[in-house]
């Protein structure tokens, strides 16, 4: 296994709630990886700390390819994201107004400008406008490129969002809950399109999810936070019949 994210002894408490409490979990480049748990287990603050967004108690965060791993620990959110480690956003991070289109062409562009070098403008727009298209099409937005975003559906949002996120070229792609409020067929949609996505990029994905239909159909890894701490970590099969894990779940709905 190849370690593309790495947490050793990762925590946080909030006075005296504990939310997440000394992981150590080693991402593989070529699993995609749940972390499932009943409300409260601690799924997003984990999140929240690889990205950046909260600062850690204590414990590290490393990033990488190919096992050239670099501690992001104290790095703040834009620089994990332009390191590699991207997360979708929240709907209200795209641009209303905007079309699908140039939603994604600014996110490439604000990616773009923070690397500098000497090619001309029209080499730039011409390599920038063939990011894009294939940006579209990874995630089936090219029949919907100059629809404005205010009238697409939930699930498109979804995979706008996904393209914005993928933008940055990243090393890991963190999906917290990605079928939240969607319908079955939305739900089918953004299932396949991560399997796809999967084949296709070089991303390796991390999904939170609570359906369970989804998290056994796409994951190779399940870890089951409870309580902030892994409780199981292992094959789906493996960890979804550890009567552990029910108990948390059963637990949690007392
Ligand atoms: N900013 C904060 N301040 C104080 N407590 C917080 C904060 N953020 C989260 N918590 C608490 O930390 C614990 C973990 O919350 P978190 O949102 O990470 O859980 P989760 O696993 O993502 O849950 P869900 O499945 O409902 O999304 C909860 O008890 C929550 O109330
Ligand atoms: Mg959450």
């Amino acid at each position: 296994m190849t370690t593309v994210l790495k947490t050793e002894e990762l925590r946080k408490q909030f006075g005296d709630l504990v939310a997440v409490d000394d992981v150590s979990l080693e991402i593989g480049g070529e699993e995609i990886t749940s972390i499932i748990g009943p409300n409260g287990a601690g799924k997003t603050t984990f999140y929240n700390l690889l990205t950046g967004v909260l600062e850690p108690s204590s414990g590290s965060i490393w990033l990488g390819k190919e096992g050239d791993l670099r501690e992001i620990t104290d790095d703040p959110p834009h620089e994990v994201a332009r390191n590699g480690l991207s997360r979708s956003y929240q709907i209200t991070n795209i641009f209303e107004g905007l079309t699908v289109r140039e939603n994604v062409q600014v996110a490439r562009i604000t990616h773009e400008g923070r690397t500098f070098d000497f090619r001309s403008r029209a080499a730039k727009d011409e390599e920038l406008n063939e990011d894009v298209d294939e940006l579209l099409a990874l995630t089936n937005l090219t029949e919907l490129a100059e629809t404005p975003c205010e009238t697409l559906s939930h699930g498109e949002k979804r995979n706008v969002e996904i393209a914005l996120a993928l933008a940055i070229e990243p090393t890991v792609f963190l999906l917290d809950e990605p079928t939240a409020g969607m319908n079955p067929t939305e739900t089918r949609e953004i299932v396949s399109l991560i399997r796809e996505l999967d084949e296709d990029i070089d991303a390796t994905f991390v999904v939170t999810e609570h359906n369970m239909d989804v998290v056994t159909d796409i994951s190779d890894r399940i870890v089951v936070l409870a309580e902030g701490a892994v409780l199981a970590d292992g094959e789906p099969r493996e960890v979804l019949s550890d009567e552990r894990v029910t108990e948390a779940y059963l637990g949690s709905e007392a």
